[in-house]
C-alpha cells in the first residue's frame, strides 16, 4: 500500500495484469476493464479516503438499498492520450458538479471535489498504460455512487460507495443509426429525475428500446411525457436537428440531461458562425421539414458516442431518410470537439484538462 505524496488516496497494486489479453485495435465500448478501480466508502456520516485497489467483484449485503430502491447514480467521461502520450480529460469538473446534482436528487451524500479529482487522477496514473492510443479510441471513465447500506426500510441508506471503473473503448455505435420517435413511453417527467444520471432512468429505457429494436430501429427518440409532441433526447444522448442551416436543440429542463457534449457543441457551433437555436422543437416541425427537404441533419451528442449522425427516423409507421451530406455539421463539429479532446488543436475555450 502506498500513498502518493500529499495525496491521501491509497494505492494497492494488482499483482497481475490483464493488459496483454486486450486487443487494442478492436475495442468495443465498455466491455473490458483495467487492472484497478477506485473505491471510496461513506460511513458514519462521512466519506473515507479513496482507495485504488485491484479491479474485482464486490461483496454486498442482499438487503443493500441499491438492490431494492435503486439509489444509484453515475457519470460518463473519457481520458484521451495525445501523440506525446500526455493524458487529457475534458471538462471533468463539470462531471463532478453533475454527479453532485444527481446525488442531491437521489438523497445520496455529495462527494467532495478533492475526493473525485484526486481519486480519478490517481486511478488514471495507476492504469495509464491502458489508455488507448488508437485513433477513435479512448479510456471511458465510469464514476458511480450507490447505496451499500442495509435494510428494507424505504428511506435513504446510511452507507454508500463511490467508485470509478475504467474501460478502454472504441466507438459506441457502428453502422447507420435508425431511430424511432416515441409515441407512448417516456424517459422522464416534470418533477422527476430525468435531469439526473440515475441508474433507473436507463433501466426504464430498456423495454421501449427493445420494442423499437424489434421493429428494426437502434434507438428511441424521447418525446415529452405529456403530449409526445416535443423532441427531447436521442436514447442516452442529447439531440440536435439541422433545418436548412440552423442547428436546433431543446432547452434543458427537469426532463433533459444537461449534457457536457451538448453545451460544448453549442459553443463551438456559435464560434463557427453557425446559426444556433435553443428552443422547443416539435415532432410535426421535423416531419414537415423532412417532407419539404429542409431537414438536413439529426444527430445525437454525448460522451460515449461523441456525435452520432441519424440516418433515418421512423414516426407513425413511416420512415424518413436524412440526406447524406458531403460536408455535414455533424462531421465538422465532431472533428472540432475531438481535436480539442485529443490535444490536436488549440483549446480556446479552456476545456482540456491535463490528468
Ligand atoms: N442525455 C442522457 C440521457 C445521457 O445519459 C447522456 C450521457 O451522459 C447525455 C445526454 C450526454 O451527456 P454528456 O454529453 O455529458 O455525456
Ligand atoms: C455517456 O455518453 O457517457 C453515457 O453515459 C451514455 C451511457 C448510458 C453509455
Amino acid at each position: 500500500m502506498e500513498t502518493t505524496g500529499k495525496n491521501f488516496v491509497t494505492v494497492e497494486k494488482s499483482t497481475t495484469s490483464k493488459i496483454d489479453q486486450i486487443d487494442f485495435d478492436n475495442l468495443s465500448f465498455g466491455s473490458v476493464f483495467t487492472d484497478h478501480m477506485l473505491v471510496c466508502n461513506y460511513k458514519n456520516g462521512a466519506w473515507e479516503a479513496p482507495q485504488v485497489v485491484p479491479y474485482g467483484p464486490l461483496t454486498l449485503d442482499p438487503s443493500a438499498k441499491i438492490f431494492h430502491y435503486g439509489q444509484s447514480i453515475f457519470e460518463g467521461m473519457k481520458a484521451y492520450k495525445d501523440t506525446e502520450e500526455k493524458v487529457w480529460l475534458f471538462r471533468p469538473l463539470d462531471n463532478h458538479k453533475r454527479l453532485n446534482i444527481s446525488a442531491k436528487r437521489l438523497a445520496i451524500p455529495e462527494i467532495p471535489e478533492e475526493f473525485f479529482m484526486k481519486g480519478l487522477k490517481t486511478l488514471l496514473k495507476t492504469d495509464e498504460n491502458w489508455i488507448p492510443k488508437q485513433d477513435g479510441s479512448s479510456l471511458y471513465i465510469r464514476p458511480f455512487i450507490f447505496a451499500s447500506g442495509q435494510g428494507f426500510h424505504a428511506s435513504p441508506a446510511d452507507e454508500y460507495k463511490f467508485m470509478i471503473c475504467l474501460a478502454p473503448s472504441g466507438a459506441y455505435f457502428s453502422g447507420k443509426v435508425k431511430v424511432l420517435i416515441e409515441e407512448k413511453y417516456s424517459r422522464s417527467a416534470n418533477g422527476g429525475v430525468g435531469y439526473a444520471k440515475a441508474g433507473g432512468n436507463y433501466a426504464g429505457q430498456f423495454y421501449p428500446t427493445q420494442l423499437a429494436v424489434e421493429k428494426g430501429y437502434n434507438q428511441v427518440i424521447w418525446t415529452d411525457d405529456n403530449t409526445h409532441e416535443y423532441i427531447e433526447e436521442a436514447g442516452a444522448m442529447n439531440i440536435f436537428i439541422r433545418i436548412n442551416d440552423t442547428l436546433i436543440t431543446g432547452p434543458t429542463s427537469d426532463r433533459i440531461l444537461d449534457g457536457i457534449t451538448r453545451k460544448s457543441i453549442l459553443e463551438i457551433a456559435k464560434d463557427q458562425n453557425i446559426n444556433v437555436e435553443v428552443r422547443k422543437i416539435t415532432v410535426s416541425e421535423v416531419v414537415e421539414a423532412a417532407k419539404n427537404g429542409s431537414l438536413k441533419e439529426m444527430f445525437g451528442a454525448g460522451t460515449a458516442a461523441v456525435i452520432s449522425p441519424i440516418a433515418t427516423f421512423g414516426y407513425k409507421g413511416t420512415d424518413y431518410d436524412l440526406p447524406e451530406l458531403p460536408e455535414s455539421y455533424a462531421s465538422s463539429l465532431k472533428k472540432l470537439i475531438t481535436d480539442i479532446q485529443y490535444n490536436r488543436s488549440e483549446d480556446k475555450f479552456g476545456w482540456r484538462f491535463e490528468a
